[in-house]
């Protein structure tokens, strides 16, 4: 398994961004299966129930976590512009947990 060591290392200093440092991603899941789960898949596989909602592991394909992460911080929901659109307000703990999952369960496009 030698091999494996330097993608490791890749994913090790991308998750050590400072975006995603703080976050507690086990507090992050919870934050999402309360809030989000009703809509969106939150896991790392399974359909999202409403099926407009993107699951939450393909996020990243759309755009960076980065800009997610800001827009939660505002109080804005980046895509919720639909009359459907829930509002949640967290605080920047909350958005720190849930970024931390977030980019924990990302998956690449194939
Ligand atoms: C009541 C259902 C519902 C809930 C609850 C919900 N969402 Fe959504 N969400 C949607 C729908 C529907 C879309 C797609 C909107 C569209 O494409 O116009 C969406 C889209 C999104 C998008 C943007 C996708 C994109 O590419 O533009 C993000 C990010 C997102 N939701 C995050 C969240 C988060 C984080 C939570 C929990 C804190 C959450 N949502 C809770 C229904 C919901």
């Amino acid at each position: 398994m030698k091999s494996s060591l330097p993608l490791l290392l890749v994913f090790a200093m991308t998750f050590a961004s400072p975006a995603f440092a703080k976050g507690n991603p086990a507090r992050g899941l919870k934050i999402a299966q309360r809030n989000c789960a009703p809509c969106h898949a939150v896991g790392r596989t399974g359909e999202s129930v409403n099926p407009k909602s993107p699951p939450f592991r393909t996020l990243a394909q759309r755009y960076p976590l980065g800009d997610l992460e800001e827009s939660l911080g505002e109080g804005i929901m980046v895509g919720h512009e639909g009359p459907e659109m829930p509002t949640f307000e967290f605080s920047p703990a909350q958005i720190a947990d849930l970024m931390a999952y977030l980019g924990a369960i990302q998956v690449k496009k194939r």
